[in-house]
């Protein structure tokens, strides 16, 4: 196949880290990238060059592009993490093959983009494009995170910002293997869609009787661990409330607002443990098989609908300057970028 010299990408305008912690909410992108012809990015030894079909929009990418995000960004390089597209060339015996993604060397929110050889991963053909496009951030996450929240044959777990596309992973997770999901929200609207999608509970932080109804459920479910991707107060508050050796995984910030921590105590008492959970650290850390199981299982699940990827928007490369960051504030699902 011959390659054009050229390809459209949104660019990063910085290097580094902002020092900034206003979260992923973005109201413009042109404080951080531009909409520009860039060349081809030439592929080297062990990458793969890959024809982006549809590139996720995830909170990390937003958190990366305003230099909030645990690696640095990389001036004049296109940013976005995760897609599905076809590989064109490079070093691999998948040209020609339909694959996702994280885009290691230069981001997919373009035409083309430029990844380790070694990390791609081949799908199934009957996984349908949106859910090949965000089968590794929030799937391999759920499945890593499900995996702690049942430790000790545990029968329940909480776990906040639960109409999320990662909460409702992780619901679909919990209804499936007998570990009741006690979800928090903070909108009454999504408390009977998550239900019916499999929570046991469902806890509204606006509500006035929040923290008396979360004590109520602890003292009946005893749920050991908490999975947090906002932050805040009543993360902190739960965490308190819960039993001995409970555990506070946080894995995200949505909230910009830093939680006082009033009883550390239970610390040391209590047996409790604070901690964080970051998926490009549990890919180090597991093996090879373990990555490719755990692959597998996450297309099966999509496949066979035991997992359904909600689409907020599908966003032109070519528009998403303007578009995308009212797309990124339409509730309930995901937005994808399509060259
Ligand atoms: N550590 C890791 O390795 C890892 C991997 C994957 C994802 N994550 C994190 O997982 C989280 C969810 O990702 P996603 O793609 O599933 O997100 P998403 O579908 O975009 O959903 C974002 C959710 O966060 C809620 N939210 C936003 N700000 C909030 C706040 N201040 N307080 C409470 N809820 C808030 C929103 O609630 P409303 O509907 O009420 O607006 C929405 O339900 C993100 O924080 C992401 O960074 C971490």
């Amino acid at each position: 196949m011959s390659l054009p010299e050229t390809m459209r990408a949104l660019v990063q305008l910085h290097d580094g880290y902002s020092g900034t912690a206003e979260g992923p909410a973005i109201d413009t992108l042109e404080p951080y990238l531009e909409f520009r012809e860039v060349p081809v990015p030439q592929v080297g030894k062990g990458q793969a060059l890959i024809k982006v079909h549809l590139a996720a929009v995830n909170p990390s990418d937003l958190h990366f592009i305003k230099g909030e995000y645990g690696q640095p960004r990389v001036k004049d390089r296109p940013a976005g993490f995760e897609a599905v597209g076809e590989v064109v060339a490079g070093d691999t015996p998948f040209v020609g093959q339909r694959v996702s993604f994280f885009a290691a060397h230069s981001g997919c929110w373009a035409d083309y983009a430029l990844t380790d050889a070694a990390g791609l991963v081949p799908c199934r053909p009957d996984l349908a494009e949106a859910d090949a496009a965000g089968q590794l951030v929030n799937p391999l996450t759920a499945m890593a995170m499900f995996d702690i929240a049942r430790e000790g044959d545990v029968k329940s777990f909480i776990l906040n910002a639960a109409g999320s596309q990662l909460g409702k992973l992780l619901i679909g997770l919990g209804r499936d293997h007998d570990c009741a999901p006690i979800a928090v929200v903070r909108r009454t609207e999504q408390a009977d869609a998550l239900k019916e999608l499999g929570a046991a509970e469902v806890l509204v932080t606006s509500d006035d009787d929040f923290m008396d109804k979360a004590k109520g459920i602890m003292r009946a479910m005893k749920p050991r661990v908490l999975l947090d991707a906002v932050g805040d107060q009543h993360t902190a508050d739960l965490f308190f409330a819960m039993p001995n050796r409970a555990r506070w995984v946080n894995y995200g910030k949505l909230s910009t607002e830093p939680p006082k921590l009033s009883q550390m105590g239970q610390l040391i008492f209590q047996h409790k443990r604070i901690e964080g959970f970051w998926l490009t650290r549990w890919m180090q850390e597991v093996d090879q098989a373990t990555i490719g199981k755990t692959i597998a299982a996450v297309q099966e699940r999509f496949v066979s609908s035991a997992w359904t990827t909600d689409v907020a928007a599908v966003v032109p490369l070519g528009e998403a300057m303007d578009k995308l960051p009212a797309a990124t504030k339409i509730q309930d699902g995901k937005v994808f970028i399509k060259p």
